[in-house]
């Protein structure tokens, strides 16, 4: 007799979700076992659009839930009365979720009320300032309250959660699903197509974080833009996140200087080809400084505290913070000292080693008492591992 599939709901609301649990679908899909369905909460509309095509993905249920520029509170409560009937009606055998946004917080607490394991991808982070990243280090913590098995990407992470009392045996070190994700796109990733002169060292901008919000993004953006016009031979590419905080301000300050490109946010291809042709990445995003370090760019961190520690300690990746002198004088060295960005770039990917999503659904076949488990080794750091 055929056995039925395990029921695996997934469920992923903003862009690096998408780009994080690809990988697992199409692993689960590739499994004998596994009936993934994939949930779409609607907390990002475009750009995870943009990205569900990308991976040629198609959720099996999108729920709808964002609204221009609301508020933290609004968003949750939408988030708990849409997503908590459908994982009902859906009745699952575990759902997963990966990472530490307002969608995972929310999944975690809605599978602790309905007792149904939930599965936390990209497990173990911490800053240790609970106030930085907002609100996500208080997210990450709620989804490890909940979890009932903790996919860790690193060493690191587990022992973060170690810490906090959580069962070592309820732990893998599976490696970051977004190194499987980057290895997929560098196959494919087109060539970049903006208007740079390949002649000019081209520095890539991110920055969307809610903590920066404001005047210390006004003062960087000040800064940036008054660094581009004193160097001739430098050029900027900033996709600017759809937040309103941040395009609003982004295209006042930033918009049309020259060598300063701002264009709406990249697909996934579009953004490692602009990875792959950038001098240096500056950016306050998390998963940036996951895909940096594994295609050798250099990444200033606009941030006070990581919760990606292994970058800084591979001395590939360095915190700039947010005072704007700063994180100049750190551009500064890294385009005219070619030594110091030789020793920035010179690899090395703490993250991952393509293997994560394998690694992850083995351990969910465990967890589920599956027979046909790979037994693979947990991911371990080698400043020699697979890189560009
Ligand atoms: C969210 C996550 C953050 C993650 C980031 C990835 C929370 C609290 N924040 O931040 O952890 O790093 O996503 O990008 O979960 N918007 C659009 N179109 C889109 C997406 C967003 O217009 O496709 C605009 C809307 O006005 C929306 C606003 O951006 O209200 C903010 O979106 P939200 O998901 O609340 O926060 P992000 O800053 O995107
Ligand atoms: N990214 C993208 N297009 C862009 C900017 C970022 O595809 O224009 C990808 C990037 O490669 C990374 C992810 O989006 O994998 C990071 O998303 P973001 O910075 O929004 O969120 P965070 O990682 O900080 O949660």
């Amino acid at each position: 007799m055929i056995k039925p599939r395990l029921k695996i709901v997934i469920i992923a609301g903003t862009r690096p979700e998408i780009i994080k649990i690809a990988p697992i679908v199409y692993e689960l899909k590739k499994s004998s076992w596994a009936n993934p369905v994939l949930i779409t909460s609607g907390q990002h509309i475009d750009i995870l659009r943009q990205h569900l095509k990308v991976f040629n993905l198609k959720p099996d249920i999108e729920v709808s839930t964002m609204k221009e520029g609301q508020s933290l509170s609004l968003l949750t409560s939408k988030l708990f009365s849409t997503l908590e009937g459908t994982i009902k009606k859906e009745n699952p055998d575990v759902v997963l979720s990966q990472g530490d946004t307002t969608t995972v917080m929310t999944t975690a607490c809605i599978c602790f009320y309905l007792q149904i394991p939930f599965i936390h991808l990209e497990a173990g982070l911490r800053s240790n300032d609970i106030m930085n990243p907002f609100p996500e280090e208080f997210n990450r913590k709620v989804a490890s309250l909940a979890a009932s098995l903790h996919l860790a990407p690193t060493l690191s992470a587990k022992e973060a959660l170690i810490c906090e009392g959580i069962q070592k045996e309820k732990i893998s070190v599976t490696g970051n699903t977004v190194i499987d994700a980057l290895y997929y796109a560098r196959k494919i990733a087109s060539q970049c197509r903006y208007p740079y002169d390949k002649k000019n060292k081209l520095i890539l901008l991110t920055a969307h974080r809610r903590e920066n919000f404001g005047k210390p993004l006004e003062d960087i953006f000040n800064m940036l833009k008054v660094l581009i016009k004193e160097r001739p031979d430098v050029e900027l590419l900033y996709p600017v996140h759809p937040n309103p905080h941040v395009k609003n301000i982004a295209h006042t300050i930033l918009g049309n200087q020259s060598r300063i490109h701002l264009v709406a946010p990249l697909d996934y291809l579009e953004f490692i080809s602009a990875l792959n042709n950038a001098y240096l990445v500056v950016s306050d995003s998390g998963g940036i400084q996951e895909e940096a370090p594994a295609l050798r760019k250099p990444i200033l961190v606009l941030r006070n505290v990581t919760e990606r520690n292994e970058a800084i300690t591979a001395g590939v990746a360095k915190l700039s913070g947010t005072d704007p002198m700063n994180i100049k004088k750190d551009i500064r060295i890294l385009l005219d000292n070619e030594l110091l960005y030789a020793q920035m770039a010179h690899g090395g990917s703490p993250f991952g080693d393509g293997l994560a999503s394998a690694r992850a659904v083995d351990a969910l076949a465990a967890f589920l008492g599956v027979r046909e488990r790979r037994e693979m080794e947990d991911f371990r750091f080698q400043s020699q591992s697979r890189t560009a």
